[in-house]
């Protein structure tokens, strides 16, 4: 059986891909207003995404998560769903969205075989939604929620990054909101990814112990034990069966247990999120088109780039370059 594992002994069971770079939404902590995207020739192909799917699987590879940008607007994403969902080997296949086009994509997932989604939500205010997504709608992504819930997915995970000033007074609303839908909400630390110098991030840090203070002045959280093999730290209420996780790259950092990497939209294997050791997948899939080993080879080649860890602070200096939506996280 074929294995990634990388110089720190870290086993890669996880992969994130990108399918475009492109979103209706415009978060203030991912992008900056004026965006330039990628030229559709260098993104890669329906085919393409799905080849690399496959060599990630038959490389021992058990969960694959679709992001953009966000996925719902790439073309073609029924069929790229449809097709991994047919692949040997995972145990888990799911999408981070932010939901805006749920309604009309989530029967379609569910029964292209997805199990999970995770999906964004800062807030429940109008103003303060759209102040935070520029152009996002939440009456539609609440549809959106509602229609993933009718579609019947294993379990669906809420999104929200936690910014001091602009929602981190939202926190128990959104727990209760969770509670009420029947799904999970994870909070997660804003990282410093991409030059968003218009939303000002050295004010708007919040930690998740701090976050985790506010939920337990209403609700005792008790530690679980279960794995969904990404990065947040799960709790459970004692008299509801939707879990909490928090996500924090700065106070509680999870790389030592590292086990995933992604794949962007224009075909680089990224090996980590806080740095830029990259090797280019593209290349080798337009040279040597269809075929699996050279692709496995490369992907396998470069696991020994895999940097320890990430150094993200606080302060508001850009650490990466690279905006959030060229990895969808
Ligand atoms: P689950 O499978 O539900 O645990 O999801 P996930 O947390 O793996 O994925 P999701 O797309 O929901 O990402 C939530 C947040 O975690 C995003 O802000 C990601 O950027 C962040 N995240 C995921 N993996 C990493 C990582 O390796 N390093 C860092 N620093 N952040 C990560
Ligand atoms: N820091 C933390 N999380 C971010 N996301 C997007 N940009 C950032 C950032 N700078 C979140 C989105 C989405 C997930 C993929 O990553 O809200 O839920
Ligand atoms: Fe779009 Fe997601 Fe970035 Fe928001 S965080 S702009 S929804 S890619």
């Amino acid at each position: 059986m074929s294995e990634l594992i990388d110089n720190f002994q870290r086993r890669i069971r996880y992969v994130r891909i990108s399918v475009t770079d492109r979103c209706d939404f415009r978060c203030v902590y991912c992008m900056s207003e004026q965006m330039t995207f990628l030229p559709r020739d260098e993104v890669l192909s329906i085919e393409e995404l799905t080849q690399v799917a496959q060599a990630f699987t038959e490389l021992g590879v058990e969960k694959i998560r679709l992001t953009g940008g966000e996925p719902l607007v790439r073309r073609g994403i029924d069929q790229l769903v449809h097709n991994i969902g047919q692949l040997d080997g995972l145990r888990d296949f799911t999408m981070t969205t932010n939901g805006a086009q749920l309604r009309r994509y989530a029967r379609q997932l569910r029964e292209g075989g997805m199990t999970r989604l995770n999906i964004s939500l800062d807030s429940l205010q109008y103003d303060r939604f759209n102040k935070l997504t520029r152009t996002g709608n939440l009456d539609k992504v609440m549809d959106g929620i509602r229609a993933a819930r009718e579609a019947g997915f294993e379990r669906i995970k809420l999104n929200t990054v936690v910014l001091k000033g602009r929602n981190e007074d939202e926190v128990l609303d959104l727990v209760d909101f969770a509670r009420r839908e029947g799904v999970d909400i994870s909070f997660i630390e804003e990282m410093p990814l991409g030059d968003v110098s218009d939303h000002g991030r050295d004010e708007t840090f919040f930690s998740s112990d701090d976050v985790r203070g506010r939920i337990e002045q209403r609700y005792p959280l008790l530690p679980s034990t279960e794995d969904s093999l990404g990065p947040s730290r799960y709790y459970r209420m004692a008299d509801s069966d939707s879990r909490i996780g928090f996500i924090s790259p700065h106070t509680h950092n999870f790389c030592d247990s590292c086990n995933r990497v992604r794949v962007t939209a224009e075909g680089r294997l990224l090996l980590c999120l806080g740095n830029e050791h990259s090797t280019d997948l593209r290349e080798v899939l337009r040279n040597h088109p269809g075929e699996m080993e050279p692709l496995k080879e490369r992907i396998r080649d470069a696991m020994a780039l895999k940097p320890h860890r990430h150094h993200f602070t606080t302060d508001g200096d850009v650490q990466v370059v690279r905006f959030m939506n060229m990895t969808g996280g």
